[in-house]
């Protein structure tokens, strides 16, 4: 797989392409009705992306046990999914893993709803570093160590996290962003889904609201194979290597990093974080 920078964020191809990002940068076209999952990678968004694919079909899971997540939520970042977004009946529902400077300019004129999803970033790179691992054309990450520097300096997928939280972050104020962390759908995803039907002006019943709760369960979907990464061909993935639906936890980074890796670990997220004025569930 070849490394590649647009506007100064690392992409590899064949899956990604600056063709593809200039045109969704550039010319990609949201519309009011649209709902946009974005997340960093590895902070919950495959999780998001069935929470509001059973949204919108009530709580019934035959859409999410049916469709592949691609099609149902397609990734405007790549070019396959970029196709299938074109297509897409409205109202759509779309995913990105993109930071703010490189997500459609059209959505600073449009009513288009994002869902932004954070997750502890120690949690998000030892997710990563077994996820990105098992693709077969990704360079291999080594230690933890090599890691570690890789993610806390930004050379990785999508950029830094630090810069991709606090890019979205600075879009807060707008009433079509709702921002929520993958700590707080762990805690009660009921009262999550709530939330997030609040926002997207859904109303669901009770029996309904279950449904997509229990439907959308780490263990629900880790038997879902439209949603549970196994389809994606060999070729590209080593299944024996890693797996999306890892352990599903917060806080399993301590089980991973030393101390002396958490403590390097947190004395970066102090000075990329100053003048902050979030608290997050992980501080
Ligand atoms: P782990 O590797 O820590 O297990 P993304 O979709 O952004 O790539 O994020 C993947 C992470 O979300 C993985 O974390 C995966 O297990 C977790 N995840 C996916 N679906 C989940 C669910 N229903 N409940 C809890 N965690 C989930």
């Amino acid at each position: 797989m070849a490394y590649f920078k647009y506007k100064g964020i690392l992409f590899a191809h064949p899956i990604y392409s600056e063709e593809t990002l200039s045109y969704v940068d550039n010319e990609f076209q949201l519309f009011d009705d649209d709902i946009v999952n974005v997340a960093y990678p590895k902070s919950g968004t495959h999780w998001m992306s069935e929470v509001l694919g059973l949204i919108r079909s009530h709580g019934d899971p035959s859409w999410v046990q049916n469709v592949p997540i691609w099609e149902r939520t397609p990734w405007i970042d790549i070019p396959e999914g970029l196709k299938i977004a074109l297509k897409y009946p409205p109202p759509r529902l779309l995913s990105t893993h993109l930071p703010f400077q490189l997500f459609p300019k059209s959505f600073l004129h449009s009513k288009a709803k994002v869902v932004y999803t954070m997750r502890n970033p120690r949690d998000a790179m030892v997710s990563g570093y077994h996820f990105f691992g098992a693709f077969k054309d990704l360079k291999d990450y080594g230690t933890m160590d090599v890691f570690m520097e890789w993610f806390l300096s930004g050379e990785v997928l999508f950029g830094s996290w630090f810069d991709h939280v606090k890019g979205w972050m600075e879009m807060k104020d707008r009433a079509n962003i709702f921002f929520i962390t993958y700590e707080e759908l762990q805690q009660d995803l009921r009262g999550s889904v709530q939330r997030i039907c609040r926002f997207l002006g859904k109303e669901l019943n009770s029996q309904q609201l279950e449904a997509v709760v229990e439907n959308a369960s780490f263990h629900k979907m880790k038997d879902n194979k439209m949603s549970n990464f196994s389809l994606t061909p060999d070729d590209l993935f080593d299944h024996t290597k890693g797996k999306l639906m890892r352990k599903g936890i917060s806080g399993d980074w301590k089980n991973h990093l030393t101390v002396a890796q958490s403590e390097h670990f947190d004395r970066a997220y102090r000075e990329n974080m100053r003048g902050v004025n979030m608290t997050f569930p992980w501080d």
